[in-house]
């Protein structure tokens, strides 16, 4: 790392200097009014100074290069989103993926699952059965019918409907499972059909969303797996045409990830970054739902 005269305006240096701040940890630590109040610097030079400090001390941890590593993610074989996902979906954290109805919300859930082949899938269904024939059809197209057959064998499949089976079978039967098999991504599809019933205890039902984010939470660090959750929406009492993700705030700030599915037109899709500390929420990735599943849009249009 760079000292401090290296790192900054000569100008700005000397003034830092003369109040005894001499480290970049000092300006990273200090806040804007302590740095005010040391220097008389006016607030856009101490703005600027913060940035080129922090620009300079990003940690190896969370450089792009290990952020790329395919071995941290799992991809949904759909080049424009594993683009944005930087790889795809990260292993060892909690991913939301929300959207109306429609939007292709399991269409993906059911890709990435395919994508996993051998490395292994737990899918847990809250609503409808998991639809085999569609999840055959996009892995025959995947694997080319070669290694279909082996793919399914390393898909984990259960549908539970209501919470405290859920909750039974992430705290017991899902380490027990972890234990005996390699799985890189456990997908819950929907995690808000079970707490979206008529239950109005909503003390209860916060204490229960908590503890299913924890549970699964450690299971993703644990064992070094992508946990995926499907969530629905709610309207925005805005009055905006928006719509929100469904679950409230508890739920909100127990996620690590969260991802925004829209249908834009009836043609296609696309998602976006709400909230991920390692990605940049700049754009969005496009993609069509075929036969085949779900494809990046740019390279469709390329072929046609
Ligand atoms: P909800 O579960 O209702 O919240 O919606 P969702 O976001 O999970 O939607 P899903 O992913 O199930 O479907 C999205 C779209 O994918 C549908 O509107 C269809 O256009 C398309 N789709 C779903 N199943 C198939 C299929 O078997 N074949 C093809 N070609 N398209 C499908
Ligand atoms: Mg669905």
């Amino acid at each position: 790392m760079d000292t401090l005269k290296d790192l900054l305006p000569t100008r700005l240096y000397e003034v830092l200097e003369k109040a005894g701040i001499c480290t970049t940890q000092q300006i990273i630590i200090l806040s804007l009014w302590d740095i005010k109040k040391l220097t008389n610097l006016l607030n856009d030079d101490i703005k600027l100074l913060k940035n080129i400090v922090s620009n300079n001390c990003c940690p190896d941890s969370i450089s792009g290069t290990f952020l790329e590593d395919e071995n941290v993610t799992v991809k949904t074989g759909c080049a424009s989103i594993d683009k944005i996902l930087n790889g795809g979906f990260r292993v060892g954290t909690l991913t939301e993926l929300y959207g109306e109805s429609g939007s292709g919300k399991t269409q993906i859930a059911l890709q990435t699952a395919v994508y996993c082949g051998n490395s292994g899938c737990v899918f847990i269904c809250t609503e409808d059965l998991f639809p085999v024939k569609r999840f055959n059809q996009i892995s025959q197209y995947v694997w080319h019918n070669i290694r279909y057959t082996e793919c399914q064998k390393n898909i984990f499949i259960e549908h539970l409907t209501e919470t405290h089976e859920l909750l039974s079978c992430i705290r017991v039967r899902l380490p027990k499972l972890l234990k005996l098999n390699k799985i890189s991504a456990v997908i819950l599809d929907s995690v808000a059909a079970p707490f979206r019933c008529e239950n109005t205890n909503y003390v209860q039902r916060a204490e229960e969303l908590k503890e299913l984010a924890i549970l699964l939470l450690n299971i993703a660090q644990e064992y070094n797996i992508a946990v995926i959750c499907i969530n629905q929406v709610t309207a925005c009492f805005t009055g905006s045409d928006d719509v929100l993700p469904t679950l409230g705030l508890v739920w909100s700030n127990l996620i690590s990830c969260r991802l925004k599915l829209t249908k834009t037109t009836t043609e296609y899709r696309e998602l976006t970054i709400a909230f991920a500390p390692h990605l940049s929420n700049a754009q969005g990735a496009k993609f069509i739902i075929t036969k085949y599943g779900i494809e990046d849009m740019e390279n469709i249009l390329l072929n046609s």
